[in-house]
């Protein structure tokens, strides 16, 4: 059987000419993982970092498996898997997890798209070394723009054996196997405490900004008291390690947070920051896509520092599609506060999905601005 990549869609991810749903490094993976694939028993191979299910999908079609346990970070890549899984009709032959150890109980097979943070390859190498079977075959593969010899330094601390294969189309392969049993597993979520704001800040590997506070997070901290001083209720879109929703839980007792993110990753690390600063009664954690679960009109106070890379592609039309999610959202005369890059001017595009947009402080770097959602429901398209 042939698996055809060309029927993959990145839906309900963004969609655009210049992003596709696969790449060279899930045909690198799948051609040198060919052979093993081939003998592998049902419920003995993990797939990591599947983008959009290009590498379960081939090999449940090519090699007629089931039984893949599956872990993606990202909500809306799973969500793309599912969707093209039921569109070829293999819903069935694959579960997703979340990270931890049961994904990798007695995994004779791991196929991988290489993450570019260190923490994370670190954070996973950890778990496979530790929980697959001894004779393990990991066959890894990334872009060769994102690999770097850090990677092979860390991996090589987990698996006695890491071998490069030939780079093709910019993809490099890496065979690992002989996991180190003896390794010992660096302890994730990682926590720092910033006096600065008096906070515990907790990240697994794979988390925007790790511990450290961002620094146009840090930026729009400052006026968080002048954050809809009335608000009961406070979202904190695109959580990350949870700093915004542990400083307001800190700074104003009465409000309720509720940190959400895509990120498997983000939503763990938020509940190990709310739990760190005895916060989790006030902070509620939701994985989601772009505010997907929440009611319309139902919120009185968002915050967000948007994110402009899309994995590796810089791409504005995230920041676009979350600022569309907060009109949604937003009570009439509800605030959206919104740091960003100040070259990334997104003041118009701010008045024309929210309402009147002023900007509350620039510095060199960011601009703070607050967006009020008009009392008709409809933004105002007006910015001052
Ligand atoms: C620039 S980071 C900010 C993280 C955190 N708020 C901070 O201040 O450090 C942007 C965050 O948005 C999240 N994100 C990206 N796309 C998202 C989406 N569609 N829905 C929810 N969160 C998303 C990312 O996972 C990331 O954690």
């Amino acid at each position: 059987m042939v698996f055809d990549f060309g029927h993959l869609r990145r839906f309900p991810d963004i969609e655009a000419e210049n992003l596709f749903a696969h790449d060279a490094t899930d045909d690198l993976i799948l051609q040198q993982a060919y052979a093993a694939l081939e003998t592998s028993a049902p419920g003995s191979v993990t797939v990591l970092g599947d983008r959009y299910g290009a590498l379960t999908l081939a090999s449940a079609t090519v090699h007629d498996l089931s039984g893949l346990r599956v872990s993606q970070d990202g909500i809306s890549g799973e969500y793309a898997l599912a969707f093209n899984a039921d569109r070829s009709g293999h819903a069935d032959v694959y579960t997703s997890m979340a990270l931890g150890p049961e994904l990798f109980t007695e995994a004779e097979v791991v196929l991988w798209q290489l993450p570019r943070s260190l923490d994370e390859l670190a954070e996973v190498a950890a778990l496979i070394s530790t929980y697959a079977s001894p004779t393990v075959q990991v066959f890894a593969g990334g872009r060769i723009k994102h690999m770097t010899l850090a990677m092979n330094t860390v991996l090589a601390e987990y698996f006695s054996s890491v071998v490069p294969g030939r780079a093709w189309r910019k993809s490099r392969p890496l065979h690992l196997s002989g996991p180190r049993k003896e390794a010992t597993a660096l302890s994730f979520p990682k926590k720092e405490f910033h006096a600065e704001q008096g906070l515990w800040i907790c990240a697994h590997g794979a988390t925007f900004g790790g511990t450290k506070i961002d620094v146009g997070t840090r930026f729009l901290l400052d006026y968080v008291p002048q954050m809809r001083p009335d608000a009961s209720l406070a979202i904190d879109l695109g959580c990350g390690n949870g700093t915004i929703s542990a400083a307001l839980a800190k700074a104003r007792p009465e409000l309720k947070v509720i940190g959400t993110d895509q990120s498997a990753a983000a939503v763990a690390s938020t509940t190990a920051t709310a739990l760190a600063n005895a916060l989790a009664d006030q902070i509620e954690v939701v994985r989601d896509d772009a505010l997907a679960g929440f009611a319309s009109g139902s919120a009185e106070l968002i915050v967000l520092n948007p994110p402009f890379h899309v994995g590796a592609t810089v791409h504005a039309g995230i920041a676009h599609k979350l600022f569309a999610a907060t009109a949604r959202v937003l009570a009439p005369g509800g605030e959206l506060w919104c740091v960003y890059n100040r070259h990334l001017d997104y003041k118009g595009a701010l008045a024309k999905a929210v309402g009147t947009t002023r900007v509350v402080a620039r510095n060199s770097k960011f601009t703070l601005t607050v967006s009020t959602k008009a009392a008709s429901g409809t933004a105002e398209g007006s910015s001052s």
